[in-house]
């Protein structure tokens, strides 16, 4: 079965995200009517050696024939050098604005060739092929492309959105299992969001995506999507809503930067299930959500082989992780932005909660 999902609103040309088995093979036909010339595969290095030659092979038979375009695996692509070399090459192709880039990979070829697609010749079209579950159910769509700096990551982006989001479930069944786990983190946050009977289903029946089975997985991208889609529809620059999206990212995001973004330590999924049950636990000390729901909430994610408590994670410093969240060294005086929620489902944000509770807090966690 295939679902297709269509995301629209705002300013920008509506395109449908199609969620379901078998899609790769599919990719010629869905894209032939998109590009008048030819195609540019942008992937890395081990989702080429996997899927580079069905992508293509689908490609040319459906008369919109590609050439691969292979970067190094890993966040480190994510660089001016890799965005240069990329763009020069698509130069060397001699790609003109009625091709069309597609986009085969995790979160970081997705972001990398979505920015290329988006600088080059002032913006050419692109497809998104997402191979990891977290690439499904977030960063393919919604338009957010960016590469890294050394002062930071994702600094440097456009809002440039694709015209086709093509999520083969079936390409997850290569993915580490510590890989796909990750990604049920970003799922899970869906259901924290705004979907109370959603989060029910994954902690319970659903819960077998987790492991990789299937159908379970189809269901979790399709109603995650749907989710995505919905608040991008309403906000695509993140002006309000879509801030929600980034529920357990801001307490995520500074353990991660704390740890160095060693993924070997804690992978950004991790990251965001540690931050998600920190901002119930935050979000039920500061009596805003029953504790038995911040409790559910970490037991759902435990049960998905996830962390929750920053023990797990290594050692961060409470004082360390404020100062990164706050953005600057009056951290405890200040205030600070964060994504809190009333109970499973019902997510908000805050943009005034006092950084000195969130101090109290992470003491009150074991890391003060
Ligand atoms: N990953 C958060 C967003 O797309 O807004």
């Amino acid at each position: 079965m295939t679902t297709t999902v269509p995301v629209s609103g705002g300013d920008f040309r509506p395109y449908e995200v199609v969620v379901g088995r078998g899609l790769l093979a599919e990719l010629g036909p869905r894209v032939a009517p998109l590009a008048r010339g030819r195609t540019v595969v942008i992937t890395d290095e081990t989702v080429a050696s996997l899927h580079g030659k069905a992508a293509l092979a689908s490609l040319k038979a459906a008369g919109a024939p590609g050439r691969l375009l292979t970067v190094p695996p890993g966040e480190g692509s994510k660089s001016f050098a890799e965005l240069e070399r990329v763009i020069d090459r698509l130069l060397a192709f001699k790609l003109d604005r009625t091709d069309v880039v597609v986009a085969l990979g995790g979160g970081v070829v997705g972001d990398l060739a979505g920015l290329a697609a988006a600088l080059y010749m002032r913006g050419i079209d692109f497809v998104q092929v997402p191979t990891t579950l977290l690439a499904q159910v977030d960063s393919s769509v919604g338009g957010k492309t960016a590469i890294d700096t050394p002062r930071g990551k994702n600094l440097v982006g456009a809002f440039h959105q694709p015209r086709l989001v093509l999520a083969d479930v079936d390409l997850l069944a290569t993915l580490p299992e510590r890989q796909l786990r990750s990604g049920w983190a970003e799922v899970l946050k869906h259901g924290l969001i705004c979907d109370a009977a959603f989060f029910d289903w994954l902690a319970g029946e659903g819960a077998s995506g987790a492991a990789g089975d299937p159908a379970a997985l189809e269901r979790a991208v399709v109603r995650s999507v749907e989710i995505k889609a919905a608040v991008v529809g309403e906000d695509e620059k993140e002006a309000g809503r879509r801030a929600l999206l980034n529920l357990g990212h801001t307490f995520g995001h500074a353990i991660e930067a704390e740890l160095g973004f060693d993924e070997t330590k804690l992978t950004h999924g991790e990251a965001v299930a540690l931050g998600c049950a920190l901002a119930f636990r935050f979000s039920a000390a500061m009596g805003l959500c029953p504790a038995v729901e911040a409790g559910r909430v970490e037991a759902v994610l435990a049960a998905a082989g996830l962390p929750t408590r920053l023990k797990e994670a290594g050692d961060v410093r409470g004082a360390a992780l404020l100062k990164r969240m706050a953005g600057d060294k009056k951290a405890e005086g200040g205030r600070l932005t964060l994504i809190l929620a009333r109970g499973v489902g019902q997510a908000f944000v805050d943009k005034d909660v006092d950084a000195a509770a969130v101090a109290s807090f992470l003491a009150s966690e074991g890391v003060g």
